[in-house]
């Protein structure tokens, strides 16, 4: 048979072209609800979660995740999504700041303590503080301001003091009080 043609030019397959194994995908839980990633497994997590579920919540945090806006819940501990490539994510439970509130609405209790403390400035750096606030939290249920303040997370806006507050207003049981 006649080599197939292109404007009269034969057509030569490129044979150092190796096409790509079938991709069987990652499966993973994001808030709840169950996902599987068939595309680049290299991906991070943090553009998987932006640019394909579309849950903008969490935000870049740096090139390795510095200042702490990307950190999400992996199996309950804080990661930086940018540092995690979808290849090792298969099985694993993420939570973002989207899947904190309950089903029913109800804020975390950390989240209305933000509130009660006026806490949010533009709020590009709150999801990250509220997923590092509630692992310290877990962690230790009584944080003093240096147990915070060694958080990587950072405020542009200067809300810090008021990101204080409001741990210690969950520690303290006074969410929702004046
Ligand atoms: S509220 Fe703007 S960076 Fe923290």
């Amino acid at each position: 048979m006649a080599p197939a043609q292109a404007h009269g030019v034969p057509v030569v397959p490129d044979s150092s072209i190796v096409p790509e194994a079938a991709r069987n995908g990652i499966g993973i839980e994001v808030n709840g609800e169950h996902f599987v990633h068939t595309g680049d497994p290299q991906m991070p997590l943090l553009w998987y979660l932006r640019d394909v579920l579309w849950l903008t919540g969490t935000k870049y945090g740096g090139a390795h995740g510095e200042n702490g806006a990307d950190l999400v819940l992996l199996d309950g501990k804080p990661v930086s999504a940018i540092t995690q490539p979808m290849a090792k994510l298969d099985g694993r439970r993420i939570t973002t700041v989207e899947g904190l509130a309950a089903n029913d609405g109800a804020l975390h209790p950390l989240q209305q303590a933000f509130i009660d403390e006026d806490a949010i400035g533009c709020g590009y750096c709150t999801p990250g503080w509220l997923i590092a606030g509630i692992d310290l939290l877990k962690r230790k249920p009584q944080p003093t301001d240096a147990d915070i303040d060694q958080l990587s997370n950072t405020c542009r806006c200067g809300c810090q003091t008021r990101v204080r507050a409001a741990i210690k207003r969950v520690a303290a049981g006074k969410v929702g009080q004046a």
